[in-house]
């Protein structure tokens, strides 16, 4: 029999819990052997769990425990989790987490201090979907191009809502969050972090990226807008949060933001707590991978799968390879990015204004692609809407500092990147 002791029993430690109690005859079919929750650490031992384990409020009796064989990491955080996986992999235990804040930090750190002991973290990116271990295995064959798609439920839960059903923001983030997808701080989700966390992850084993997330660009869904999205529909594109990695001749760009993607293109259509992860290798071409990326059993599941395969023997270097992975390649810097980009602004309704901006941004070598000029909701304004070519990201934050300090445009432009 293999003992499981979990840090944190809220809504993915219960699941995991109940799932390796009500499953586990197929479980064990599985992994070849009997595998049982026996213990769980939580802050409060007066709230009411609805699990059928032994509790504790001090991590030490699970990582310490000589009865625990495998400990799963389901607290949250950054420090506090490192130093219990960290004092658990000292004591030769197997470790299963979830957490990707830690990851984002202390992946690295982590794979030194594992060695040769398991380090798994399926569920840490994409909840449900094993986009890990395709990443890890199934696609070791490749040269990895680019990684790009919906990584956080609770963005894409809420911005279905409210683009579909005109749903107020407020009241989405507090279904999201009631529904369990939502992280302890909502703020990593809406603003971005999140996804940001899971990118980061995947850039490593894709490409051996040892960045921190103060080190790509990472911005939320908080200013989208329903007439951005309105405006979106009209040059034929929808909203998404999306996680992007590609490589170019010069390096890898890392970067999550709100993005206009063709509205017939797969990821356009995922909707509510579903994920889509797009992998595209040099060899295999495009692989996507869709699930529930969100949500207490989704999550689970993977989470108990990672337990299976330490249970069946398999382990190996925890981010996919040991040493010399694409050596050489950099992350680029934020100013480096190149992408098609969408302005909105506001401007008066006068001659020659729309010739100054045009003129403004062909002086920054931006080429426009296409335009659109709509009436404001205010008096003697109007608003120009603009589709670019690629350009680089440091020539459009120019060109939108220099526009806004024109007369005739409001201060505020607003600028979405586009993904094609
Ligand atoms: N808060 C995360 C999300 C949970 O909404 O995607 C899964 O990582």
């Amino acid at each position: 029999m293999v003992k499981v002791g979990i840090l944190g029993v809220g809504t993915v430690g219960r699941s995991v819990a109940r799932i390796l109690i009500e499953n586990g005859d197929i479980i064990e079919a599985r992994a070849g052997r009997r595998i049982v929750p026996v213990i769980g650490a939580v802050r409060n031992l007066d709230k009411k769990r609805d699990v059928d384990i032994a509790l504790t409020d001090n991590p030490a009796d699970v990582v310490d425990n000589e009865d625990v064989d495998i400990v799963v990491e389901l607290m949250g955080g950054v420090e506090e989790p490192y130093r219990w996986v960290g004092r658990a992999l000292k004591n030769g235990k197997a470790v299963v987490t979830a957490n990707k804040a830690l990851l984002a930090y202390h992946r690295y750190e982590l794979q030194e201090l594992a060695g040769d002991t398991p380090l798994f973290y399926e569920a840490s990116v994409a909840g449900g979907i094993p986009v890990i271990g395709a990443l890890r295995n199934g696609l070791s064959a490749n040269h990895i191009e680019s990684i790009e798609g919906i990584m956080n439920g609770t963005c894409n839960y809420m911005l279905t809502r409210m683009i579909k059903e005109g749903a107020a923001y407020e009241d989405v983030l507090a279904e999201a969050q009631s529904l369990g997808y939502a992280e302890a701080d909502p703020t990593f989700d809406v603003g971005g972090f999140d996804a940001a966390h899971k990118l980061l992850i995947l850039g490593s084993i894709a490409y051996g990226i040892d960045a921190k997330p103060e080190d790509i660009v990472i911005e939320g869904i908080e200013n989208i807008t329903q007439t951005d999205v309105e405006f979106a529909r009209e040059f034929g594109y929808e909203i998404k949060l999306l996680a992007i990695a590609k490589r170019n001749e010069k390096g890898v760009e890392m970067r999550v933001h709100a993005t206009m993607i063709p509205q017939e293109s797969m990821i356009a259509k995922v909707d509510g707590v579903m994920n889509a992860v797009s992998v595209m290798g040099d060899r295999v071409g495009e692989t996507l991978f869709y699930g529930p990326g969100a949500g207490g059993d989704a999550t689970a599941s993977a989470v108990i799968a990672d337990i299976v395969e330490i249970v069946r023997g398999n382990s190996g270097p925890m981010l996919g390879y040991k040493k010399g992975l694409e050596s050489g390649l950099k992350l680029l810097g934020k100013d480096e990015i190149v992408s098609q980009y969408y302005l909105k602004l506001k401007v008066e309704d006068k001659p020659g204004v729309l010739a100054a901006v045009s003129s403004k941004l062909g002086d920054f070598g931006i080429s426009i692609e296409s335009m659109l000029q709509k009436p404001s909701r205010v008096e003697g304004k109007v608003r120009l809407l603009f589709t670019t070519h690629l350009c680089e990201e440091k020539k459009i934050t120019m060109a939108m500092e220099e526009l806004s300090r024109l007369d005739v445009v409001d201060e505020k432009i607003s600028m979405i990147r586009i993904e094609k």
